[in-house]
């Protein structure tokens, strides 16, 4: 079965590449201090799960990257169902902003590569949510390019200009891509140090209506006494489902209700649903629920989808590299 799913994930076919971008949603994220660049000190834990974007990397042999992105609508569970779509999955940004020319721009510039690139970029995780898609896929882009370039550049290298382009870029390369899928992030997010979890069952929502990323910072406070992500991490690594704590901390969560009162309406519901464990992620509007199991999963899915509230997601936490070996 993982031979076969490993196939699916990373396809070199010729000098094409292939590769899945996961989502990601954030267990724990507590604000330390502002700083002078304007970005915020953090601790944060992230895991990869699995909701995933495709990406094809051809390389061509004039200097042009072409990228060619669009929503899989077909692929999407329940995405029919809405009359329009694009209120729950967000605005495709133009080529040159979208992050995935700029990746592969920024390596075919910074390793003076000859040859460009003809991109496809499959998008099924929704935007302006917290579930990182944009950048998992830039994550993934630089992975691609490295590979059909035959470049051999080394993590460190792909590190650096992934740190340069995002915040969340290092995370789905060092976990994402080539890792465990769980890490915690420091510094302004680009600071990852991967450990090996428990596979989490979840249910992903993406209510109508996304937030901006800069505007949910802009209204954050930074505690006094912040919070740590060592009892989080210790969850992850621990086999009693109990020791999940059933408050998660999410510092960003107050601004982003203040700018959508859909996150209450789902914290609500999530509380009458007993779940293990329900939040918001990163800086919203994505919300998340950790279940006791896959068919526990499987029921709040089907409560959730039921209740309209959003665009729904049954998911597992994972990582590339297991799913590849
Ligand atoms: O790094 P990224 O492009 O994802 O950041 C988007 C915006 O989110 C930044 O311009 C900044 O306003 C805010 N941000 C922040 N502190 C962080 C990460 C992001 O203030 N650690």
């Amino acid at each position: 079965m993982i031979g076969k799913v490993a196939r699916m994930f990373l396809q070199r076919l010729a000098s094409k590449v292939s590769v899945l971008a996961p989502a990601k949603i954030n267990l724990f994220l507590e604000l330390l201090g502002k700083r002078p660049d304007g970005f915020h000190e953090l601790e944060t834990v992230m895991v990869a799960v699995s909701l995933f974007d495709q990406l094809e990397v051809t390389p061509q042999t004039t200097p042009h990257i072409e990228l060619d992105c669009a929503w899989q609508l077909g692929q999407i569970a329940q995405a029919s169902q809405w009359p329009d779509p694009s209120q729950f999955l967000g605005d495709l940004p133009p080529t040159e902003s979208n992050l995935v020319y700029r990746a592969v721009k920024l390596l075919q510039t910074e390793e003076n590569v000859s040859q460009g690139a003809r991109i496809v970029l499959r998008k099924r995780i929704p935007s302006a949510s917290g579930f990182g898609g944009a950048s998992s896929d830039a994550a993934a882009a630089l992975v691609a390019a490295n590979l059909a370039w035959n470049l051999g550049c080394p993590i460190q290298r792909l590190s650096e200009l992934a740190a340069s382009l995002g915040s969340d870029i290092p995370f789905f390369l060092h976990a994402g891509q080539l890792g465990s899928g769980q890490a915690v992030a420091t510094g302004r997010g680009e600071k990852i140090a991967t450990f090996e979890g428990k596979r989490l069952d979840l249910v992903l929502v993406r209510p109508a209506g996304g937030l901006s990323t800069p505007e949910v910072f802009r209204r954050c406070r930074i505690p006094e006494t912040p919070e740590s992500a060592k009892a989080m991490v210790a969850a992850l690594q621990s086999d009693q489902q109990a020791s999940m704590p059933r408050q998660l901390t999410n510092r960003l969560c107050l601004p982003a209700r203040e700018l959508s009162p859909r996150i209450d309406r789902l914290a609500t519901l999530c509380e009458q649903l007993d779940v293990v464990a329900h939040q918001m992620s990163g800086s919203g509007s994505g919300y998340f629920a950790i279940c006791r199991n896959r068919s526990h999963a499987q029921r709040v899915a089907a409560r959730l989808h039921a209740a309209n509230v959003g665009m729904v997601f049954p998911v597992t936490t994972c990582g590339m590299r297991a799913l590849r070996n």
